[in-house]
C-alpha cells in the first residue's frame, strides 16, 4: 500500500509505576485489551522490571501493535498519556489500607515531581493505598488540577458489589446499577436507595417469586464488599487481577475520551457539604481526566455515611501534615 494510503495509528501510552503484581496485572490487562499502543513499566528493581516487560513482550504475537517497555529509569514514562502509581507498601494480613499512609506518602513526595517532569500532560491515577488520602497528597505536591489526579477509588468495589448482586439476581453484571462510594476502604458504603436492575429498584427484584434483597441481605452484601480485599489477601497475599482490570477500565475512559461514569476518587468541592478530601463518587471520566462529579440522589443516612468517610480521610490527612 502506498504511504499516502497508510493509516497512521495515533500512539497512546500508559505509564505504570511499580512492576509488582498490581502493576503487571494492569499492564497484562491493557495488553490483552489493546487499551494503548505503548505500555511502559517503571520500577527501581532493574531485573524485575526488565523481566516483566520481556515476558509481556514475548506474547506480542497474540496482542499485535502493543509495545511494552520496562526500565529502572523514570524516563521510560516520557510523554505518557496516563500514569498509574501502583508502587509502595502493600497491605499485609490484618493491616488496613490507612496503615500504609505514612510510608506511601513519603514515596510520593519524591516520586510525583519526577512523574510530572516525564509526563507533564498526563492524567495521573493513584492505585497505591490509601488511594484517597494519596490523591490529596499527590494533588498538593504537584499543584495539578483536581481533574488530572484521581485514584481508582471504589471502581473495584463497585465491580465487586455488582458481581455479587448479579450472581444473586441471576442477571448480567452490566445490568446491575449500583455504586459503592466514599473511601476505598473500611468506611465505604453502597448507595442502596438508588440501586436498581434495569429499571427495577433492587428491593423489588424477584427471583422465583421472592424478593432476595432484604435489608438483612443487603447488609451481608455490603460486608462482603468491604471485607473482600482482606479475604483475598488472607488467601493469596495480595489482590491484583481485579484492580488491574479496574485500572484498565479507567485508562480506556481517558485514552478514548469516553466520558464514562465511573466511581473514581477525586478531591470533592461542596459535594453534599463535603470539601477538601478525595472520595469516590460517580464521575464523568474522559480525555482530560475527571469532569462532572454526579450528585446522585442520596438519603440522609447515606449522606451521613459520606460525611463519616470524609472525616476518616481528614483525620488521616491531618496526621500526615496535609
Ligand atoms: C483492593 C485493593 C486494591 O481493594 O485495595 O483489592
Amino acid at each position: 500500500m502506498s504511504p499516502s494510503n497508510e493509516t497512521t495509528v495515533r500512539r497512546t501510552k500508559i505509564g505504570i509505576v511499580g512492576a509488582g503484581s498490581v502493576g503487571t496485572s494492569l499492564a497484562y490487562a491493557a495488553m490483552i485489551r489493546g487499551t494503548a499502543t505503548d505500555i511502559a513499566l517503571y520500577d527501581l528493581q532493574t531485573a524485575k522490571v526488565e523481566a516483566e516487560a520481556l515476558d509481556l513482550s514475548h506474547g506480542q504475537m497474540f496482542a499485535p501493535g502493543v509495545r511494552v517497555e520496562g526500565s529502572d529509569d523514570v524516563a521510560v514514562l516520557k510523554d505518557a498519556d496516563i500514569v498509574f502509581v501502583t508502587a509502595g507498601a502493600k497491605q499485609r494480613p490484618g493491616q488496613t489500607r490507612l496503615d500504609l499512609a505514612g510510608a506511601n506518602t513519603a514515596i510520593l513526595k519524591s516520586l510525583m515531581p519526577q512523574l510530572v517532569e516525564q509526563a507533564p500532560q498526563a492524567v495521573f491515577v493513584l492505585v497505591t493505598n490509601p488511594c484517597d488520602v494519596l490523591t490529596v497528597v499527590a494533588q498538593q505536591i504537584t499543584g495539578l488540577s483536581h481533574q488530572r489526579i484521581m485514584s481508582s477509588g471504589t471502581v473495584l468495589d463497585t465491580s465487586r458489589l455488582r458481581w455479587l448482586i448479579g450472581s444473586e439476581a441471576q442477571v448480567n453484571t452490566s445490568s446491575v446499577h449500583a455504586y459503592i462510594i466514599g473511601e476505598h476502604g473500611d468506611s465505604e458504603f453502597p448507595v442502596w436507595s438508588s440501586a436498581s436492575i434495569g429499571q427495577v429498584p433492587l428491593s423489588e427484584w424477584e427471583v422465583d417469586g421472592r424478593r432476595p434483597f432484604t435489608t438483612e441481605r443487603l447488609d451481608e452484601l455490603k460486608d462482603q464488599v468491604v471485607n473482600a480485599a482482606y479475604r483475598v489477601i488472607e488467601g493469596k497475599g495480595a489482590t491484583n487481577y481485579a484492580i488491574g482490570l479496574a485500572g484498565v477500565r479507567i485508562a480506556e475512559a481517558v485514552l478514548k475520551d469516553q466520558q464514562s461514569v465511573l466511581s473514581v476518587s477525586t478531591v470533592l468541592e461542596d459535594y453534599y457539604g463535603v470539601s477538601g478530601v478525595a472520595l469516590s463518587v460517580p464521575s464523568v471520566v474522559g480525555g482530560a481526566g475527571v469532569g462532572q462529579q454526579l450528585r446522585i440522589p442520596m438519603g440522609e443516612p447515606e449522606k451521613q455515611q459520606l460525611r463519616a468517610s470524609a472525616g476518616t480521610m481528614r483525620s488521616s490527612l491531618h496526621d500526615l501534615g496535609f
